[in-house]
């Protein structure tokens, strides 16, 4: 491959750190000369049309997709779905009468959500792929294409494609809002702009992640994520770059489930993280951190400044409430990135994972 890691020991690493540059990238390319939002109009005409989104994706792609859906409904009243690619391929729901089809995959390419795109193009739907490469067969496939601009993606484990591609949905998602005439009291490029900068602050604070990686993870073979509301998207995101990349046998969970089961597994020195962002949920996701600590977890909560208390690991600073998604998974991707380091794991090319699945 061309793209060079340059000083960094790992193409992770470097493509956590482009993570600002890419969101600023991102605003500049989605932005016309008034600061306006500047979209395809046909994607445009396309996402007011529709009664009923339908968001098919894989891996990342999936989790940014779950994020996606609470921009489209709770910013533009547009419904959605989300569905895991392999899954829809041969259990297709009740669809709606006017479905749009809107693919996310970084790489364009993957074969699970290929053929879903197949099946629907046969029976007439349109469909608009979210990509890294417009060039790719989904891209090339579908009727519009949202380019990602975050550049090419070398590590297996994805990360600033994910926080573009949740950009790009927050966009996309107010555009729609607009179009449609709802009055929304909300700018999202100038939001993306204090994205990328907190963003840079996170990065700028490694140590702090490595440490707390060593102190989490070393001996663990196993460790929950917790959230509520957008913090639950987030959490699932955060324990696949931590399963993918160190092996650490890892699952989110919704901070309410805990008691319907998965705190049955939790022993002394199980390690518990949990994401607290959401104003409306900091009192029951505290509460569930206390009911993990009570049976011996060790427990790390990363929140978002304003809600913070002295005891928490980590204070992510102030974003907009819906896009914060975008900031607290930063230090999940550090998190993973230093357990697997520290474990001796081969970050870029994690065992039988690959970067872009061609098979179904
Ligand atoms: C593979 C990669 C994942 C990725 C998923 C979907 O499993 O290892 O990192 O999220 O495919 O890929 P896509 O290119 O469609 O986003």
């Amino acid at each position: 491959t061309d793209i060079e890691k340059g000083t960094y020991p790992h193409f992770m690493l470097k493509e956590i750190d482009e993570q600002p540059p890419v969101i600023r990238r991102i605003i500049q390319e989605y932005q016309d000369d008034h600061d306006n939002i500047k979209l395809d109009p046909e994607v445009r005409q396309a996402m007011r049309d529709t009664d009923r989104v339908y968001i098919i994706a894989a891996g990342t792609s999936y989790h940014a997709g779950l994020v996606g859906k609470q921009f489209m409904e709770k910013l533009a009243n547009v419904p959605v779905e989300v569905h895991i690619a392999s899954e829809f391929s041969y259990n297709m729901p009740l669809l709606s009468e006017k479905p749009l089809f809107v693919f996310i995959s970084q790489s364009g390419e993957t074969a699970d959500s290929r053929s879903v795109l197949v099946r629907i193009k046969e029976l007439g739907h349109p469909a608009l792929t979210i990509t890294n490469v417009p060039g790719s067969t989904l891209s090339r496939e579908a009727n519009y294409t949202l380019h990602l601009h975050a550049g090419p993606e070398i590590a297996v484990a994805s990360t600033k494609a994910y926080t573009a591609q949740i950009a790009v949905l927050a966009i996309l998602a107010v555009d729609t809002a607009k179009a449609k005439g709802l009055d929304l009291d909300f700018d999202p490029l100038q939001e993306l702009g204090i994205v990328a900068s907190v963003m840079e602050s996170l990065t700028d604070q490694k140590d702090e992640f490595e440490m707390l990686a060593k102190e989490l993870f070393a001996e663990t073979r196993n460790a929950f994520f917790i959230g509520r509301g957008m913090d639950y998207y987030v959490v699932q995101e955060a324990a696949l770059k931590l399963k993918e990349i160190s092996y650490i046998q890892a699952e989110g969970f919704a901070g309410g489930e805990l008691k319907h089961g998965t705190i049955a597994l939790i022993e002394d020195g199980t390690p518990v993280i949990a994401i607290n962002t959401q104003a409306n949920v900091n009192l029951s996701i505290r509460g569930n951190v206390q009911e993990v600590a009570a049976r011996g977890a060790k427990t790390c909560v990363v929140s978002l400044e304003g809600l913070e208390k002295d005891t928490d690991s980590f204070v992510v600073p102030q974003v907009h409430e819906l896009l914060t998604p975008l900031v607290s998974v930063v230090p999940m991707q550090l998190l993973a990135y230093y357990a697997a380091l520290h474990r001796d794991c081969d970050v870029d090319k994690p065992r039988n994972l690959a970067k872009s699945v061609t098979v179904e």
